[in-house]
């Protein structure tokens, strides 16, 4: 694999040698480190010799970035296809670790890292926690989930890889959670957002303010989570919260990261991951600054290489501003698949967030249940009140206001229900935002 100079070494509080390079000098890298993937996928992985073979393209038409479009995506249902090792490009002896995501129907998809592969993630994790204002010596608690899911061991590796003291709380136990972080009073948390609302609820359960707690960053991530949402939790905790966007796929947490000094979209870390948006009906490129699906194609990897994956996950590339050689995302509003249609409206539980954080009686708990009466499809939202503003009765008025603004914000119709503090049930990872009961077929 072409290598750059000291690439991912020394992470002090200043940039490595990578974030702080020209757009010119990551886009001819790319080049180099995508002619090496592409033919690594071709000569290894059956699956991709097939498919370049049967869309008539071989690793060497590829001689500019412009040239990956001629290559096949990959979808979820291929990695399935494959379950569980027929996508990997070394021999099973080579694998240090494997990591599989949790399909909520059928197989899981299995993931590998050889040893290279897994230094290569350390990197582009300490680099986001650094990016996130994480430093050497710090002491980082994390909630992210251990085991098959990416989220803990990832923060893991690269934690360590920056220099700090890791504790490895892993998700639950809200109330020791709250513990640890009084008795060994970190500097960082990571952690999903919603999660993150489950741990201020118990601070002030447990009657202690939580913008006294020691956390001065917060790195969250693994579902979609808004800017009013950021609000609430910086605001509750006197902290900077970023955002961390990741999947198993393309490696787990560490693809892009926000930068704690502009927090405006993640920077992709483009030396190991190509971002591609496309179309989704299509499946054209889209110039940069246009919405569509996100398409990512590793750089580096050695076991699990992939090409065109196409991620679900929407949104739109944008130049890089902190780290000016890499581009940005934007926050993911959503995946395709969480895409709620009602009644020829599309709407992501992402803009029910949104509205009901615009409130000063919600803190952001909240479920969106679909069910159908006659034929049509109704969408109620029960959203939990603030301790503080609850009056018993299910604060009518205000529910009733929420409804406008998503009638005139949205433009569906939502019936909204304001439910008692500590009703709806709490999530240790990502949260489940949608029960959708109407009748299948
Ligand atoms: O969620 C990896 C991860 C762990 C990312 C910890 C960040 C922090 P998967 O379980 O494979 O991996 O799920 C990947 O989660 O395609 C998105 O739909 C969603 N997702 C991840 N990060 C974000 C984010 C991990 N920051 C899927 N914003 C992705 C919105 C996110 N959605």
């Amino acid at each position: 694999m072409p290598k750059l100079k000291s690439t991912g070494s020394g992470y002090s509080a200043e940039m490595d040698e990578t974030e702080s390079a020209s757009r010119d000098a990551i886009m001819a890298l790319q080049t180099k480190r995508l002619a090496w993937s592409l033919q690594h996928a071709y000569d290894n992985v059956g699956h991709y010799k097939r498919a370049f073979d049967a869309a008539g393209v071989r690793p060497f038409d590829f001689r500019e970035l412009s040239d990956l479009a001629k290559f096949p995506f990959t979808v979820k249902t291929d990695l399935r296809d494959n379950y569980p090792f027929n996508m990997f490009a070394v021999p099973r002896e080579k694998l240090v670790r494997v990591h599989a995501s949790s399909g909520t129907t059928g197989k899981p998809i299995v993931v590998g890292y050889t040893q290279a592969d897994i230094d290569i993630w350390s990197d582009v994790m300490a680099r986001s926690i650094r990016a996130a204002g994480g430093r050497r010596g710090m002491i980082i608690h994390n909630a992210y989930g251990y085991g098959l899911f990416t989220g803990g061991l990832g923060v893991h590796y690269g934690a360590e890889q920056l220099g700090c003291t890791v504790v490895p709380v892993s998700g639950g136990m809200t109330e020791r959670q709250v513990q640890l972080i009084n008795d060994f009073r970190p500097d960082i948390i990571t952690v999903t957002p919603s999660y993150m609302l489950a741990i201020l609820d118990e601070f002030r359960r447990q009657g202690l303010d939580p913008r006294n707690s020691s956390l001065k960053f917060g790195i969250f991530g693994a579902e979609p989570w808004t800017n009013a949402m950021r609000a609430e939790i910086e605001h509750a905790f006197d902290m900077d919260a970023t955002d961390i966007y990741g999947l198993s796929e393309v490696i787990g947490p560490g693809v892009a990261q926000e930068c704690v000094e502009s927090k405006d979209g993640l920077h992709i870390w483009e030396d190991h991951f190509y971002p591609e948006v496309i179309d989704p009906e299509t499946g054209q490129v889209l110039p940069d600054g246009e919405k569509g699906e996100l398409v990512f194609t590793s750089l580096t990897k050695e076991a699990f290489p992939v090409i065109r994956y196409r991620t679900r996950d929407l949104t739109r590339l944008l130049p890089g501003t902190a780290r000016p050689g890499m581009r940005r995302m934007e926050k993911v509003t959503g995946r395709s698949d969480d895409m709620i249609i009602l009644r020829g409206v599309n709407v992501f539980p992402t803009q029910i967030e949104e509205a009901l954080l615009a409130t000063d009686w919600c803190g952001g708990h909240f479920i969106i249940e679909l069910s159908r009466e006659g034929r049509m499809d109704e969408m109620t939202v029960l959203a939990e009140a603030r301790p503080e503003s609850w009056d018993g009765r299910g604060l009518v008025v205000h529910a009733e206001k929420v409804s406008i603004f998503i009638k005139n914000t949205i433009g569906i119709t939502a019936r909204v229900h304001a439910v008692a503090p500590e009703t709806l049930e709490r999530s240790l990872g990502k949260a489940k935002r949608v029960y959708d009961k109407r009748p299948r077929g």
